[in-house]
């Protein structure tokens, strides 16, 4: 019997941008035994796709060519594997796929038990899709304060930089529910939005006073989520207050040289990496899903597309100027 086929998006090497990526029709994927396959309503894009696509982790990711770009997916359950118990054909959820398959930008794609969640239908698929791993980066940075949500944090003054983007923008929130004092920055267009998140100060970042990152009202800040790249060490530590720590969410090579300078002198101000595995993330997506259908936690939708026109919506991620998530809609 013939496979039955699906639109969907992919480039077949490295490098090339949108101009690179194919429409095609291809074989619906089969789910293992603790996979679910989705039919896919909505997917947003993220910095790493077009970062993989142009080699940033060669050879090893993507895993194989042709690639179907995009990790961040809302849909509805359309077949579950034999060995799976939690989730039934018809079940509305969101997933995290595997950053070395991707598989995003389709009608259908596998994904694994573990990297998915159920999704209310507070929750549209299109907010949704733009969750997974911006707000779990979100979560990890914050966690890797010892933040815990849980009404026992530390009024902390916390410095959420990028805080328009993806990543950003969920900190921000994120912060604020913990009980943080939360300083953001961003460019002049999204200033109102930012505060809007919850952030109490917002700093343009192209002037002066957001090139230096002074706090407006003085405070030094004990957190740092650095989602901006290359900020250098120079401009962070004088702003730190005496145990002031930055948890890197876009790192250069260069900030490695400051990452092992902070551990060998024992500086109490540190400067570390974080990165976003896909362990078993589930729980974690649930939790803020769980914001999500309060209404606590917002995500800002920078712009959708429909599948026929996803070139667009990855040129969009690549021009690095996205307020909130880029979202393509099949
Ligand atoms: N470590 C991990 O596991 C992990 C996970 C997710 C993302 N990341 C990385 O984290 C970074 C942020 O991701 P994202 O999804 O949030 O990106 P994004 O959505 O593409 O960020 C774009 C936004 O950042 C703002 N921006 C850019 N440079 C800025 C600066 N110097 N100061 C203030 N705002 C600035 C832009 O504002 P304007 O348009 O006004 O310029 C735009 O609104 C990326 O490098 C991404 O690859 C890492």
């Amino acid at each position: 019997m013939a496979a039955k086929l699906m639109r969907a998006v992919q480039y077949d090497r490295y490098g090339g941008g949108a101009a690179a990526l194919q429409h095609v029709e291809v074989p619906v994927p089969s789910p293992k035994k603790d996979e679910l396959l989705l039919k896919v309503e909505a997917a947003s894009l993220n910095p790493a796709d077009w970062k993989i696509q142009e080699g940033i982790m060669r050879p090893l990711v993507p895993w194989k060519f042709p690639c179907i770009p995009g990790t961040c997916v809302a849909g509805e359950v359309a077949e579950v594997g034999s060995g799976v118990t939690t989730f039934k054909a018809g079940d509305k959820v969101i997933a995290m796929l595997k950053f070395w398959n991707g598989g995003a930008l389709a009608q259908f794609v596998v994904s694994g038990v573990k990297l998915t969640a159920h999704r209310p239908p507070e929750v549209s698929a299109t907010e949704g899709a733009g969750m997974p791993i911006a707000s779990l980066t979100a979560l990890l940075g914050l966690r890797s304060f010892g933040v815990k949500f849980d009404g026992t944090d530390n009024p902390a003054n916390i410095l959420v930089t990028a805080a328009s983007g993806g990543v950003g923008h969920y900190a921000v929130q994120l912060a604020k529910l913990a009980g943080l004092h939360v300083t953001a920055t961003c460019g002049a267009r999204n200033i109102e939005l930012v505060k809007s998140l919850g952030a109490d100060e917002v700093l343009d970042y192209r002037t002066q006073e957001g090139k230096s990152l002074t706090s407006p009202s003085g405070h030094k800040y004990d957190i740092v989520i650095n989602c901006a790249h290359g900020m250098p060490w120079s401009v962070l530590e004088p702003n730190l207050s005496d145990n002031g720590k930055v948890a890197d969410v876009s790192p250069t090579a260069g900030d490695a040289l400051t990452f092992a300078v902070t551990k060998v002198t024992f500086s109490k101000k540190q400067r570390f990496p974080i990165m976003l595995f896909p362990s078993e993330k589930a729980r974690d997506l649930e939790f803020l899903i769980g914001l999500a259908k309060e209404k606590k936690l917002k995500t800002v939708i920078d712009s959708i597309f429909p599948l026929a026109k996803a070139e667009d919506a990855f040129a969009r991620i690549v021009e690095g100027h996205a307020t909130g998530k880029i979202i393509v809609e099949m």
